[in-house]
């Protein structure tokens, strides 16, 4: 199976790189294979993981993750992804999609919190993590909906403000921020363009398009793995999985992203 996945992927990767070389400079010479690819995801195989995975029963209590509730009551998933992160009365924390997660694993399954964190994010090449496969599938049921986060409840509005300070701050041995990398119009790093987050376009297309199919990497990987990503190319100390101040990250590009319209998984190089 991962084999064909593999197959798969490479042939589509090779289509994009010799559509690039193709087109050499043309306007924007990945967007046609960039559709292609969207057209025939290879990460679709994991909404049918995730969705297994959600209705076993699994943990050491055996039960299946039906009862979790993310925030629209408990086993509702429609349009439950496109509000996240949200405040809730449980935890008393505002969480985003993976954070609340491992919530319901946690306490629902009974899985451990540290088994569930070390694993959460898959080698390259694997078939994936648990985490990442019901990501998709829970976000998959807001396929075609608006993302619609809300700061009414104060936690909501004092997490955002916190995304916004820390998108901005610069921080570390490189004395990196965010917004250097992804504050302005038609950045690149290599052959990589570098999204334009506080234009709406740019934010509405990081707050629709996660979970994605990684090209690069054969799997799926979330919005917890993009961020650490992007800490670890900053030098920053690793990004601890669900913490607050990802929450915040999160917090602060889906509320740029609002109104977006919701298609995983997306399609990542
Ligand atoms: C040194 C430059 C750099 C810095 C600083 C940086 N990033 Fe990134 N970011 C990247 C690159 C490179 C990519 C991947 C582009 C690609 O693969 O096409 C990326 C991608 C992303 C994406 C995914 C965009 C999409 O495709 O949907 C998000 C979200 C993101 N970064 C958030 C952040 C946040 C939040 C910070 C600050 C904590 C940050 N980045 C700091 C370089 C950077």
């Amino acid at each position: 199976m991962s084999g064909i996945r593999s197959s798969i992927a490479a042939i589509a990767l090779a289509w994009v790189s010799a559509l690039a070389f193709a087109q050499g400079s043309a306007g924007d010479p990945l967007a046609v294979g960039r559709q292609m690819l969207a057209e025939d995801n290879p990460g679709e195989l994991w909404i049918d993981k995730g969705k297994q995975l959600f209705y076993a029963k699994r943990g050491p209590n055996s039960v299946s993750l039906e009862q979790c509730d993310f925030g629209m009551g408990p086993g509702k998933l429609e349009g439950a992804a496109a509000q996240l992160p949200r405040h809730f009365p449980d935890t008393g924390k505002v969480q985003d999609l993976e954070s609340r997660l491992l919530t319901c694993m946690v306490r629902l399954q009974g899985f451990k919190r540290e088994d569930l964190i070390k694993r959460a994010i898959s080698p390259g090449g694997s078939s994936g993590s648990d985490v990442e496969a019901l990501a998709l599938y829970i976000t998959s049921r807001s396929n075609g909906m608006k993302v619609n986060v809300s700061l009414s409840h104060q936690q909501e509005y004092d997490t955002y403000k916190a995304g916004e300070y820390l998108f901005f701050r610069r921080s570390g041995q490189t004395d990196f921020g965010c917004v250097q990398c992804h504050g302005e119009a038609n950045k690149r790093i290599r052959l990589q363009d570098l999204i334009h987050m506080t234009d709406k376009k740019g934010a509405q297309e990081v707050a629709s398009t996660w979970p994605a199919y990684r090209g690069a990497h054969y799997v799926v990987r979330t919005m917890q793995w993009r961020l650490a990503d992007c800490f670890w190319q900053m030098r920053l100390p690793d990004m601890a999985y669900g913490s607050d101040l990802s929450v915040a990250l999160t917090m602060y590009l889906n509320t740029q992203g609002n109104g977006a319209v919701i298609k995983v998984p997306g399609f990542k190089r």
